[in-house]
């Protein structure tokens, strides 16, 4: 259990660390679409699925916002979509906004 515990702890501690450290070698990172993917494939896929369409949430190829409103979702969370505000910095929610874009 303690070990669990540490391991988690540590996890915790690694994301929040990568979150704070925003240099400009990140943002360019971020705006490759690939590191966009990966940002979905740890936060987003397991309800909307492998391309946004293949999961329980709704399909994301689908939305019918602009970029606006997708940063609003992701940042504020919708009905039963949690707000990612405090776990995304604002570029790793604008890359995301991008990719969902992307899908349709
Ligand atoms: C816990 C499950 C869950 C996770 C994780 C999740 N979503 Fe959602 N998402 C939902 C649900 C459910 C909805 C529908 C919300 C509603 O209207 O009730 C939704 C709606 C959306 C919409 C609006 C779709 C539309 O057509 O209106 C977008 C865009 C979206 N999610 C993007 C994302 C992104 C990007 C991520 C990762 C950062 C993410 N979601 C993570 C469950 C989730």
């Amino acid at each position: 259990m303690n070990k669990f515990l540490a391991f988690v702890t540590t996890l915790c501690m690694a994301a929040s660390c990568s979150k704070k450290i925003v240099s400009p070698t990140a943002v360019t990172e971020l705006q490759n679409p690939s590191n966009a993917l990966s940002l979905y494939n740890n936060f987003c896929v397991r309800c909307h699925g492998d391309g946004g369409y293949s999961g329980k949430a709704p399909n994301l190829a689908k939305f019918a916002g602009d970029k606006n409103d997708a940063v609003q979702i992701i940042q504020s969370g919708e009905g039963r979509m949690p707000a990612f505000k405090d776990r995304l910095t604002r570029i790793e929610i604008d890359a995301l906004a991008d990719y969902v874009l992307s899908l349709k």
